[in-house]
C-alpha cells in the first residue's frame, strides 16, 4: 500500500494506493461506526462497484445511502447536480454527512460541488475509478459542472477528506478510457518530469496491459507530481496553471463537438500537440521533442490532431471564455522543453490559428 499526502496544513489529506482498497474498511477513515454516508455514483459503475462499497460500508456500522445518477459528461450539469441535493434533502441529510463520489472525474467533480455547497459545506470523500480520476481529478480539490456555453465553468475549490484508489477499479475500465487518462499522464512527464516521460515511453505498453507494478509506480509518481503542486499552489494562482497544458484547447473541442463525443483526455493530447505547435512558433520545444510527444499519445492510443469538423476558427470563441483570459489578454500554457513548462502571456489569435493548422 502507498500512501501520499497533500500538504494543506489543516485540511491535510492522504491519498492512498493499493489494489483492493474497495475490500477493505479501514480504508474508508475517516468515516466511522454510526456516520451517515451520501454515496453518489452512475449507473454504468453501479452495477460494478456500488453493492460492495455500500455493504463494506453498512457491516462497519455505517449508515449508508446512494444516489445514481446517468452516465457521462453531459450529465455533469446543474440539471443532474440537483438530482444529488434532492437526495441528500429527502432522506435527509445534515452538515455532518459525508459525500463518497464513486467514480471517474464526471462523478468526482460533480459530487465534489456538491459536497462543497450542501448546507454550504460537508465532507466529501474521493473513490476515483478511471485512470484519469487517480492520477489527476481527484486529487486537489477543482470540483465543477459545465454550462452548455463552457467546459467546468461553474465550480468551486473544495478539498476532498480522503482519496482512495483502488487499483483492481481498472480491469473493468474500457481501453479507451485508459488511453483518456494517459493523456494526463504524459501531460506530466512534459511539464514537470523529463525522466518520467523517458519511463513512460519504456513502459507505456506495461500500463496499457495494467501490468500492476508499473501501473501502481505510474499512479504513485503522478499524485506525488499532483500533491506537490497543489500544496504550492492550491487556488491556482502561479504554477497549479502548468497543469492546464493542452486544455485551453481541449475544453474548446469538447464544447464544440458536444460534451462526451470527444473524451476529456483525447481533446487534452490534441490539445497538447496544439501547445507543442504553439511553442515551436516561439522558437521553444525542440522539433525531437514534439516527435517524441506525438510518438508517445499515438502508443497510448490518442489522437495528435483535433477533430476533423472543427476549423481553426471554431476554436477562438471558446478559447476566448476560458479561465486562464486575464483582462481579455489570453494566454497559453507552453511546454518550454520536456520537463519544463511555462505560461506565456500574449498569445494572438494568429498563433492559435497557426498552431491548430499545423496538427
Ligand atoms: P468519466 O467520469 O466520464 O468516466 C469515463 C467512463 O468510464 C464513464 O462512462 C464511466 O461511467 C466509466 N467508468 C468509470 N469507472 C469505470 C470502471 N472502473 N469500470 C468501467 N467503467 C468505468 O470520465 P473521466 O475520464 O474519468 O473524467 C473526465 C472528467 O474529469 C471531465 O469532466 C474533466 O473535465 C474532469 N477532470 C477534472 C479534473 C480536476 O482537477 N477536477 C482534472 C482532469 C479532468
Ligand atoms: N487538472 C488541473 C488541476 O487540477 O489544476
Amino acid at each position: 500500500m502507498e500512501r501520499l499526502i497533500v500538504k494543506l496544513g489543516e485540511r491535510s489529506y492522504p491519498i492512498t494506493i493499493a489494489a483492493g482498497l474497495l475490500n477493505d474498511p479501514a480504508s474508508f477513515w475517516p468515516v466511522n461506526r454510526g456516520d451517515n454516508v451520501m454515496l453518489v455514483t452512475n449507473d454504468c459503475i453501479a452495477p460494478l462497484y456500488l453493492d460492495c462499497l455500500s455493504e463494506l460500508l453498512i457491516q462497519d456500522g455505517v449508515k449508508v445511502d446512494y444516489v445514481v445518477l446517468p452516465d457521462n459528461e453531459q450529465n455533469k450539469s446543474l440539471t443532474v447536480l440537483d438530482q444529488v441535493f434532492t437526495a441528500l434533502l429527502t432522506k435527509p441529510h445534515g452538515r455532518d454527512t459525508t459525500i463518497i463520489a464513486l467514480g471517474g472525474g464526471v462523478i468526482g467533480d460533480l459530487a465534489g460541488f456538491a459536497a462543497a455547497s450542501y448546507q454550504r459545506g460537508v465532507r466529501f470523500i474521493q473513490v476515483p475509478t478511471t485512470l484519469l480520476a487517480q492520477v489527476d481529478s481527484s486529487v486537489g480539490g477543482k470540483t465543477a459542472v459545465n454550462h452548455p456555453l463552457g467546459k467546468n465553468m461553474i465550480g468551486a475549490f473544495y478539498q476532498p477528506a480522503s482519496v482512495i484508489i483502488d487499483l483492481n477499479c481498472l480491469n473493468t475500465l474500457p481501453r479507451r478510457e485508459l488511453s483518456s487518462g494517459l493523456a494526463e499522464v504524459i501531460k506530466y512527464g512534459i511539464i514537470f518530469d523529463a525522466a518520467f516521460f523517458d519511463w513512460l515511453e519504456n513502459n507505456i505498453d506495461m500500463i496499457l496491459a495494467l501490468e500492476p507494478q508499473a501501473l501502481a509506480y505510474c499512479i504513485r509518481r503522478c499524485c506525488e507530481l499532483k500533491a506537490d503542486i497543489v500544496a504550492a499552489d492550491e487556488r491556482e494562482h502561479g504554477q497549479r496553471a502548468l497543469l492546464n497544458l493542452g486544455h485551453s484547447y481541449g475544453h474548446a473541442i469538447e464544447t464544440h463537438m458536444g460534451y462526451g463525443n470527444w473524451l476529456h483526455g483525447e481533446a487534452v493530447a490534441a490539445g497538447m500537440m496544439m501547445a507543442v505547435r504553439a511553442a515551436r512558433r516561439f522558437g521553444q520545444f525542440s522539433d525531437v521533442a514534439a516527435e517524441r510527444v506525438s510518438a508517445l499519445l499515438l502508443r497510448a492510443g490518442l489522437p495528435v490532431s483535433g477533430p476533423k469538423e472543427m476549423a481553426a476558427e471554431d476554436y477562438l470563441p471558446h478559447m476566448t471564455r476560458d479561465k486562464k483570459v486575464i483582462a481579455g489578454h489570453m494566454r497559453l500554457v507552453l511546454p518550454v522543453m520536456l520537463g519544463k513548462a511555462e505560461v506565456r502571456a500574449g498569445i494572438t489569435d494568429d498563433i492559435l490559428i497557426a498552431s491548430i493548422n499545423d496538427c
